[in-house]
């Protein structure tokens, strides 16, 4: 797949161009003129197509990338006359202005550095979440959060998605069957050509409020010399100093080991501030709930899984029919932490199911899924980031993921 990227005298992208492969890149910059029929986006206002190829982005804006399901049958006709041509995939390290400031600070840096230190590192991979598969699915709105927030993906749909299931380990060869971090990491396509992004984990709470204490984290966690293995104490030093990071540390030592991607439930931990119609502001917490309710594997029974039984689980689970999950919201009230990603709210606050999610089938261009950011400072008019110091560091820590791995390291 090629991007290509035209721009004018000031040095400002005007226009961008998606192709698909390499051959249809070459018929259209004008190595072979035949009329093609390719697959390209078509059916939603995602697609606004020009002369040949696939407009996906806009001045100062960069690529944007559609769900296989909704590749549909187009015939191109003519090359593009760009004036400049820029042939590199550049992925999806884009950012509209609502997000966070993703340039990467010295803590990011030192944040990946030190994930790198306690956990390898492992060319072209994730710095963590590094084994993932991706999906097409739908999104539907169940109406609930239409007076609660203007995200268009909330009031209105259906909405296409690409989700992406993963293992938190940096290593992408650690097997499917332990106690470890699972995501779903999802990206809306909404009918204004933008994308928003919603990351979630299986643990509620997580175990650092601030940058610094994460970075505090990975240093008790580094292997002790003598035995191989993360010093007990070192972890237990950790949590006297941070009291509030004992839950997170808890849920993570008990994370459940799944019967499928599909039977775990997701937290995106961190609030986020919903806007209404009306300018009125409503601190909310999502999580996805399985439709089978959640399902978990004993050690004996995951001891003789295959080592990658999850996404192979997940196949054949899909070839039956879709997956589903709720999108359940919880509304927070005043005086509720925004802040601080290690405190759950009151278990009495409302709840909401906001829409519906039906995983039909696997993205045919994994690979092309596998570069991608999502990034949950990715946000959209209705949307806004919370006070929560780590969300906001979350993109930039991203960023760095992305340039290393993308760069082959
Ligand atoms: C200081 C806090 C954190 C740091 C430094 C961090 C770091 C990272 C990095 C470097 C990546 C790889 C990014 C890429 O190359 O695309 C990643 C991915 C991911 N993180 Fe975090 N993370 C943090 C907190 C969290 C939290 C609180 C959650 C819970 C929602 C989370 C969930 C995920 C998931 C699900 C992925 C995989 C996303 C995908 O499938 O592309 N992370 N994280």
């Amino acid at each position: 797949m090629v991007t290509v990227g035209i721009w004018n005298e000031h040095g400002v992208m005007d226009e961008e161009f998606l192709f698909w492969d390499n051959q249809i890149f070459a018929q259209q910059i004008g190595l072979a003129w035949p009329s093609v029929e390719r697959s390209t986006p078509s059916g939603t206002r995602l697609s606004r197509s020009l002369r040949s190829g696939k407009r996906i982005g806009q001045r100062g804006e960069g690529c944007r990338n559609v769900p296989s399901s909704l590749l549909a049958t187009r015939t191109f006709l003519e090359p593009p006359v760009p004036t400049h041509y820029l042939t590199k995939d550049i992925g999806a390290v884009t950012y509209t202005p609502a997000m966070s400031d993703h340039t990467p600070t010295p803590l990011a840096v030192t944040a990946v550095d030190a994930i790198e230190h306690v956990s390898g590192t492992y060319p072209g991979q994730r710095r963590v979440h590094a084994r993932g598969l991706c999906f097409d699915a739908t999104f539907t709105p169940s109406g609930e959060a239409a007076s609660l927030t203007s995200a268009a993906h909330l009031g209105s749909g259906p909405t296409p998605v690409v989700v992406r299931f993963s293992n938190s380990n940096t290593n992408p060869t650690v097997p499917d069957g332990i106690r470890a971090g699972r995501g779903l990491a999802a990206r809306f396509f909404l009918p204004d050509d933008t994308t928003t992004d919603l990351v979630s984990v299986n643990i509620p709470v997580f175990f650092a409020a601030t940058p610094e204490q994460f970075l505090e984290l990975l240093d008790a966690l580094e292997k002790d010399p003598g035995t191989g293995a993360p010093s007990p104490e070192k972890v237990k030093a950790y949590a006297a100093a941070h009291p509030s990071a004992a839950a997170g540390l808890q849920e993570a030592a008990r994370m459940p080991i799944p019967v499928s991607y599909g039977t775990a439930r997701y937290w995106a931990i961190h609030a986020f501030i919903w806007v209404d119609p009306d300018g009125g502001r409503h601190p909310v917490r999502y999580h996805w709930e399985p439709d089978t309710g959640p399902q978990e594997l004993s050690e004996q029974e995951a001891g003789v899984k295959d080592p990658e039984y999850l996404a192979e689980e997940l196949l054949r689970r899909l070839a039956d029919g879709p997956v589903g999950f709720s999108l359940r919201v919880q509304l927070g009230k005043d005086g509720d932490p925004t802040d601080d990603p290690t405190k759950a709210w009151p278990a009495d606050r409302p709840e909401i199911v906001a829409g519906h999610l039906r995983i039909t089938a696997p993205v045919t261009d994994q690979g092309h899924w596998a570069a991608q950011v999502y990034d949950p400072t990715r946000i959209t008019p209705g949307i806004e980031l919370s006070d929560d110091p780590v969300l906001a560091f979350r993109s930039q820590a991203y960023a760095v993921s992305y340039g290393r791995r993308t760069e082959g390291n």
